[in-house]
């Protein structure tokens, strides 16, 4: 069962948009099996965006990010990863469109509001960085409602 790694972004949180976000992916029917509020340090996010290093926005995104708290939480279930991905919608919100978290929500490229891994495998890194003390197991007792 793949899993992704969502994070509400410092500006999600204040603009009191956690409820939401984590609204669409449980009804969208995804398991919830990790979740913190972290205020991360600028090296944790470094790391986080180490593949974005060396580009001209990367010390406006670190500085953004470590602006305030972040909500990272990991959602299980059947393509998570892309799903994860179509549900936030493009990178930059204006490309965004309308039923997408940013397409809903956001307006700058530099203010969009919510991660999300873009592949199976960063997917695995960014849980292992963001959750070194591993997920929690359970069973969610309405999945036969939900997968066939
Ligand atoms: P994440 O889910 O945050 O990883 O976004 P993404 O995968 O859609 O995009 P990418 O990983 O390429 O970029 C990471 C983040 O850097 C984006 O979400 C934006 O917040 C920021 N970013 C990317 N490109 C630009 C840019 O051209 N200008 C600015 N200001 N920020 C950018
Ligand atoms: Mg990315």
């Amino acid at each position: 069962n793949e899993r992704t790694y969502i994070m509400v972004k410092p500006d999600g949180v204040q603009r009191g948009l956690v409820g939401d976000i984590i609204g669409r992916f449980e009804k969208r029917g995804f398991k919830l099996i990790a979740l913190k509020l972290v205020h991360a340090t600028p090296e944790h996010l470094e790391k986080h965006y180490a593949d974005l290093n060396g580009k001209p926005f990367f010390p406006g995104l670190i500085k953004y990010m470590a602006s305030g708290p972040v909500v990272g939480m990991v959602w299980q279930g059947l393509d998570a990863v892309k799903t994860g991905r179509a549900m936030l919608g493009a990178t930059n919100p204006l490309a965004s469109s309308p039923g997408t978290i940013r397409g809903d929500f956001a307006l700058a490229v530099g203010r969009n509001i919510c991660h999300g891994s873009d592949s199976v495998e960063n997917a695995e890194k960014e849980i292992k960085l963001w959750f070194p003390e591993g997920v929690v197991q359970y069973e969610a007792t309405l999945a036969s409602w939900i997968f066939e």
